[in-house]
């Protein structure tokens, strides 16, 4: 089968491989993977910003769905047939996080989904709504548990509620679409006027330049009659944490979600704990969760947005493209 691996660190190695069919053993499914979706992550996974010490050769690449083409003695979860999307973190199956179970990442601690055909345990599938095509059934193992686990389980959006997202990527997209199904008002930033009028089209409430207004939480507070919001979807990391404080709400949610700008800050923890700041870390979610979420996906007959489609042989392409963030919402690759 085909696969692409990384021998080193940097797109420019990230190539086409042939390599034997894998086989399931007892307790595993075969997957012909139909569609992977790029995460940020992965991004910087093959760039060597990620884990530095990967295990090489790796197949990278978290998020994939496809169809099971064959099982091994004992599966009972899933049939010939069945598709389904693979769990980012196969180990956290429910309740609260631990060491042992975030250990064991796709495209990361293990091989990943840029190849014909996996062999996933199977705990490690999860069936997907119907309504769903491959390629965006491939855009929920990350992206769109990670923003679940924001709104409903390190926070508890209601009606009525501010969220505020940041930027236009696969995280932020997926969170204004929860938002919007459970009734809140969705305030977002972005570099690009462009980006913040499609993402109006999707049920943005507000929008505001981020690289026009650096302080956007000023802006927050207006529009939330002084209060700040609700909870704040924070993936800009050390550029954007200091303001995620002051916009958030007394007693609101910052969940920690990404470092785009950056891994380190020096702020000020008095207003934490003078206005009794809720901050929680995120690692993508279990598949507890994923199950809570795909119902209401299928109840609403939720669309993942997909902004752009790579064929597998364009791969790097769609790595590139990625990195120039072009994209709002997720970009895919059809096998
Ligand atoms: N902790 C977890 O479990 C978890 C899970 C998934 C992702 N993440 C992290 O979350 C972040 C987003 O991931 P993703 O896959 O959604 O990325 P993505 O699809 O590549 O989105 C990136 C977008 O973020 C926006 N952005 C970039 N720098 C920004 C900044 N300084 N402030 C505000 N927005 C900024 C840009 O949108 P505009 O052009 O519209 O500004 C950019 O297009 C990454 O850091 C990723 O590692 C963490």
């Amino acid at each position: 089968m085909q696969a692409y691996q990384i021998s080193q660190f940097g797109l420019d190695y990230l190539q086409p491989v042939q390599i034997a069919d894998p086989k399931p053993g007892p307790g595993e499914v075969l997957l012909r993977v139909r569609a992977a979706s790029l995460n940020y992550r992965d991004l910087m996974m093959v760039r060597g910003h990620y884990d530095p010490k990967l295990r090489m050769p790796r197949i990278p690449l978290s998020d994939g769905a496809g169809e099971v083409v064959a099982i091994g003695d004992g599966v009972t979860r899933v049939r010939l047939g069945d598709r389904v999307a693979g769990l980012f973190a196969r180990n956290w199956q429910d309740g609260a996080p631990s060491a042992q179970k975030i250990r064991g990442a796709m495209g990361g601690d293990i091989d990943g989904m840029l190849a014909e055909y996996v062999v996933l345990p199977e705990n490690g599938v999860i069936h997907f709504p119907a309504h769903l095509t491959y390629e965006e059934a491939s855009t929920l193992p990350c992206a769109a548990l990670t923003a679940w686990n924001a709104l409903f389980t390190a926070s508890s959006v209601k009606a009525g509620d501010t969220v505020v997202i940041q930027g236009t990527g696969g995280v932020s997209i997926f969170a204004l679409q929860f938002a919007k199904l459970a009734g809140a008002r969705v305030l977002g930033t972005s570099s690009s006027d462009e980006k913040l009028s499609r993402a109006k089209k999707l049920g943005l409430d507000e929008g505001l330049n981020y690289k026009q207004h650096p302080d956007w939480a000023t802006w927050v507070k207006e529009n939330t009659g002084g209060e700040g919001a609700e909870v704040i979807v924070e993936v800009g990391g050390s550029g954007t944490f200091s303001e995620s404080i002051k916009a958030v709400r007394m007693g609101g949610t910052i969940a920690q979600i990404g470092v785009l700008s950056g891994i380190e800050d020096k702020l000020s923890l008095v207003p934490i704990l003078m206005r009794q700041i809720h901050i929680v870390g995120i690692h993508v979610g279990s598949r507890a969760m994923f199950t809570a979420m795909n119902r209401a996906i299928e109840v609403h007959k939720l669309k993942p947005v997909i902004d752009k489609v790579f064929p597998f042989a364009e791969t790097v392409a769609a790595y590139r493209y990625l990195e120039t963030a072009q994209h709002i919402g997720k970009v895919a690759i059809r096998l």
